[in-house]
């Protein structure tokens, strides 16, 4: 008998031997009222049942149980009964999104097969990030993203608030920041940001959803925008050969000091390393967002930082971090950082080079594995899920969207074809805090591109991130992936993730 189609794949199933449980208008629920809110909205949206809310035992008991790991549910299907078991209220919300995944229409009716789940994260740190200062992504788009990536059991949303085109965050301290270096995006398409109310907003929601926010604010490079608002901490742009191909190639203008920057180009921006006045200005933008963060992260970015000396970077990333750090924060940093040996210890990696690494960038990953506090990765070359989808080889439609400069296209095979613990030699699980997906937004303007883009690429990160290592469960394979993952595409649909039908995957229909 086939297993039912879970993603990620869980710990352990088993399928039972007897009836499936069948969902009418008559099934009860009870338990956990949040869950069952979650679980009644999951169900309505694919079936068009809601579980009516019953005392004691009803048909479909939702229960928190602790005791096991964090995170952990398990789930026991019978044609009698279904029951959900979550170690805290995030186990049992995953455990919600694996029943909604198990519900499939039959002969006669909406049915879950009897099946015994028991499952439990690899990794604790599951993440996507939106780069929301290319093209500006509103709170209504954020929720939703919120909502599609909790459903595949990620847990944490980190947001590129900052960049040489746009700043996205409202600061008391430092209104003109908003006021001066929002109002514009690339391509010359408009701007904005997200007010104090916005950002908790996305943070409630979030939370709602058990996810944590972590906001970027990207430096020492990537700051063009801040020099719109505060021109006396800015060096001026400097401009690269490369810089010039990308403008030629992909349009806009090169970079000038004060002129807000709409075209694609990275590399060329400064703070000033040795003003006090730049230290004043980190002091108060991360204080404040420390403030408004209940998650423990802060990302200060210090990737692509070309225009900054070697010298002078590792000064300010040494003395940024300890800042973060002097918060209670954690600090996170894209793994150039790691160039810098005295980046405060708890400062959390984060790898953005290839699976298989290239000259330098595992020596610079190795600094955070070193001072204990570990690496999120990021594989350019598999979880950018900014890289084109390769053409079709069937004729069938293929987004237009994305870039390829990470190795790309890149076909969902190879977004879910590596394995955490083989990317940076001798770093496995206990070094690994977890893996991200990043979704750039230099050619992403929507919510439909921000489905488009994502999925079913980012099933394959939340796979990386939750499921057994590849070799230690049956279900870690492409093949059981593919077909996983297309069993999904009622689902996704009846969620209203417009997703890329990418020709890869043998998706079901109903
Ligand atoms: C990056 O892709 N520059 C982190």
């Amino acid at each position: 008998m086939s297993l039912p189609a879970v993603v990620p794949a869980p710990a352990s199933i088993e399928a039972g031997s007897g009836a499936p449980f069948r969902l009418t208008s008559a099934t009860s629920v009870s338990g956990e009222e949040d869950a069952a809110a979650a679980l009644g909205a999951l169900l309505d949206a694919r079936t068009g049942v809601t579980p009516v809310t019953a005392e004691g035992d009803a048909d479909i008991r939702l229960v928190i149980a602790a005791g096991a790991d964090a995170e952990s549910y398990r789930i026991a299907v019978d044609e009698a009964s279904v029951t959900v078991t979550g170690a805290d209220a995030a186990g049992l919300f995953y455990g919600v999104q694996t029943l909604g995944q198990l519900v499939a229409r039959d002969g006669e009716g909406w049915a879950v097969p009897a099946v015994t789940i028991e499952d439990a994260p690899r990794f604790a740190y599951r993440g996507v990030m939106l780069d929301v200062a290319r093209h500006f992504h509103g709170v209504d788009t954020v929720k939703g993203y919120i909502d599609r990536a909790a459903s595949l059991k990620l847990n944490a949303l980190h947001l590129h608030l900052t960049d040489d085109q746009g700043w996205r965050i409202q600061l008391d301290s430092r209104p003109e920041l908003t006021e001066k270096a929002s109002g514009t995006a690339i391509g010359g398409d408009p701007g904005g940001f997200y007010t104090k109310d916005d950002y908790r907003e996305i943070v409630e929601h979030a939370a709602s959803r058990h996810m944590i926010v972590v906001p970027e604010i990207d430096m020492p490079g990537h700051t063009h925008a801040v020099g719109l608002a505060y021109p006396e901490l800015a060096e001026d742009p400097v401009i690269s050969d490369h810089m010039r191909q990308i403008v030629d190639e992909y349009g806009g203008t090169l970079p000038e000091a004060g002129v807000p920057f709409e075209a694609l180009a990275v590399g060329f921006s400064s703070l000033k390393i040795h003003d006090e006045a730049t230290y004043d200005f980190v002091a108060d933008v991360f204080g404040e967002l420390a403030a408004m963060t209940p998650g423990p992260y802060l990302h200060f970015g210090g990737d692509e930082s070309l225009a900054t000396a070697d010298d002078d970077f590792a000064y300010f990333v040494t003395r940024v971090s300890a800042l973060i750090a002097d918060l209670g924060k954690t600090p996170v940093a894209w793994h150039e950082a790691g160039s810098a040996k005295d980046v405060a210890d708890s400062t959390v990696g984060q790898y953005w080079g290839y699976v298989t690494p290239l000259e330098g960038f595992a020596e610079k990953a190795q600094t955070f594995v070193d001072n204990g506090a570990g690496l999120i990765l990021s594989p350019a070359d598999a979880i950018y899920l900014d890289m084109k989808y390769p053409a079709s080889s069937s004729g069938s439609a293929v987004p237009e969207l994305g870039l390829t400069w990470a190795n790309g296209p890149t076909s969902v095979e190879r977004a879910y074809s590596w394995e955490p613990a083989e990317v940076i030699p001798g770093v496995v699980d206990d070094a690994i805090l977890g893996v991200e997906a990043p979704l750039w937004t230099e050619t992403v303007r929507t919510a439909a591109d921000i489905d488009t883009m994502a999925f079913p690429r980012v099933a394959a990160a939340a796979e990386a991130g939750w499921s057994p290592r590849t070799g230690q469960s049956d279900l870690r394979t492409w093949e059981s992936f593919r077909t996983r993952v297309g069993a999904l595409g009622p689902l996704w649909t009846s969620m209203g993730i417009g997703f890329h039908p990418s020709e890869e995957i043998p998706w079901v229909t109903e």
